[in-house]
């Protein structure tokens, strides 16, 4: 029932990484692999939980949205921080010219278009991340990891889970997937996950036991179609709601 984003055995494929990488998706993409609207991101509080250097919550909260962003290298100092996320925008961008074939990026207006758009996403972000650092305010960003999160039951009405889960499951085993979306269950009313499929672009092979497992747990889980296009193949969003049971 659901595969369907996997390519074929045919297609080429980048090896997976071996290790996670600091990326900076910007907000319209995290609305479109979402499959979410302003008005979902202004309906309550928002977690973005593996944020890395995106710009979402930035943009997010000049709306007038409530977002909290969650990764560990926010313990980081601010200028730490550029120097890694700028060194990964190079290692993501030569990753991406080795196989464009495997992108369709004519949305942004082809790979460069698509690079420009991170550069200036992470750049906002840093930006961003070193006001809040010196800043006496609420702390937008917070350090911090799955399976373990820092906040109190049911404090979002949204949590936000992209690139990270699914997209390293050769770093981390169906226990740590099946902890971490517990533990969002339990902070967040609702979840969100994209994508399904790991670095190489293959469709997380354990999900149907993942998402029993939850079911037994009360959680009520679906997969939708989204419009958000990166890889080629098929798009889609895992979507995890508290059920009627406990979690
Ligand atoms: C591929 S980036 C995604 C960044 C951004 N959300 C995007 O889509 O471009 C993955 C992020 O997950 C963070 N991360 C690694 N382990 C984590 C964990 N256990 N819990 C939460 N975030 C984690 C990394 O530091 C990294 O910034």
């Amino acid at each position: 029932m659901t595969k369907g984003d996997d390519m074929s055995d045919t297609a080429p494929r980048l090896e997976p990484l071996n290790k996670i990488m600091i990326t900076s998706r910007d907000f319209s993409e995290y609305l479109e692999m979402f499959g979410l609207t302003e008005n979902d991101v202004l309906a309550g509080p928002v977690l973005d939980c593996a944020a890395g250097a995106s710009d979402f919550a930035l943009r997010a909260r000049g709306l007038g949205a409530s977002v909290v962003s969650v990764d560990p290298l926010y313990d980081r100092r601010p200028d730490e921080l550029r120097g890694r996320v700028l060194d990964e925008l190079d290692i993501g961008e030569l990753r991406a010219r080795e196989a464009p074939q495997l992108y369709d990026l004519s949305w942004a207006g082809g790979l460069d278009g698509y690079l420009g758009m991170r550069r200036s996403a992470a750049t906002a972000f840093l930006d961003d991340y070193e006001r809040a650092w010196s800043g006496g305010g609420p702390r937008p960003y917070q350090p911090a990891a799955l399976p373990d999160l820092p906040f109190g039951e049911g404090q979002f009405r949204l949590g936000l889970v992209p690139n990270l889960l699914f997209t390293y499951a050769n770093l981390f085993d169906r226990d740590w997937h099946r902890a971490a979306l517990l533990e969002l269950l339990r902070v967040c009313d609702e979840v969100r996950v994209h994508p399904l499929t790991d670095t190489s672009g293959r469709f997380y092979p354990e999900l149907d036991l993942l998402l029993a497992e939850l079911a037994e747990r009360g959680a009520e889980c679906q997969l939708i179609d989204v419009d958000y296009r990166l890889r080629r193949e098929r798009s889609r969003t895992l979507v995890c709601r508290k059920g009627q049971g406990s979690v």
